[in-house]
């Protein structure tokens, strides 16, 4: 990226504020007797999840797993692994996996069903936002913040080449041909 590419806000910190305490009030109703472990997928979600736990009152537990995607550098092309794992069981637990994007569902896919074979005792997906006009297979969202147009958006932990992860509002680029 050479020079600044210019970035227009799509959701403002408010509205994403707003979103995540909807989303918390959901997820409390399905799981605060369920001592859910919480799995975010990093480095994306790591501003969504430490805003939703932050409303969610009762016991859960937190973990990250971080993916890559090989093959692309803004697109994963299907080939996905872990590269730094679980350090908690997941057997008979009640796993809520937590997404920053959904775009071609790829990675969620993978992910949902490396965690399936572990025998969790549920398994669903968080995702603070979805691309669902990029889907290449098909993804069930159970918690969903904003479905967003195919636009390269970044901020609030979502990245460009590891930038503007620290934006507090979301935003898309507006790239130049
Ligand atoms: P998927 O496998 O195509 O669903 O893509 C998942 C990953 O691609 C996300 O977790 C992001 O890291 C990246 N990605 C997809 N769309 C965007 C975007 O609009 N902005 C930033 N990263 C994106």
């Amino acid at each position: 990226m050479g020079s600044q590419p210019e970035l227009r806000i799509l959701f403002s910190q408010e509205e994403i504020e707003t979103a995540v305490k909807r989303l918390a009030a959901e997820i409390k109703g399905d799981y605060q007797d369920k001592y859910p472990l919480l799995l975010g997928i990093l480095k994306g979600s790591f501003m969504f999840m430490a805003d939703l736990i932050r409303q969610l009152d009762f016991p859960l537990e937190v973990e990250f797993v971080r993916l890559s995607s090989y093959g692309g550098k803004k697109e994963s092309l299907g080939r996905v692994k872990v590269v730094q794992g679980l350090h908690t069981e997941v057997e008979d637990r009640n796993v809520l996996v937590i997404e920053d994007i959904v775009d071609t569902g790829l990675t969620t896919s993978f992910l949902l069903d490396y965690l399936g074979k572990k025998k969790p005792a549920s398994l669903k997906l968080c995702a603070l936002t979805d691309k669902p006009s990029r889907r290449q297979v098909p993804v069930n969202i159970d918690y969903l913040g904003f479905t967003v147009p195919n636009k390269f958006i970044v901020g609030y932990g979502i990245d460009w080449d590891e930038k503007f992860r620290h934006l507090p509002h979301i935003c898309f680029v507006e790239i130049e041909d």
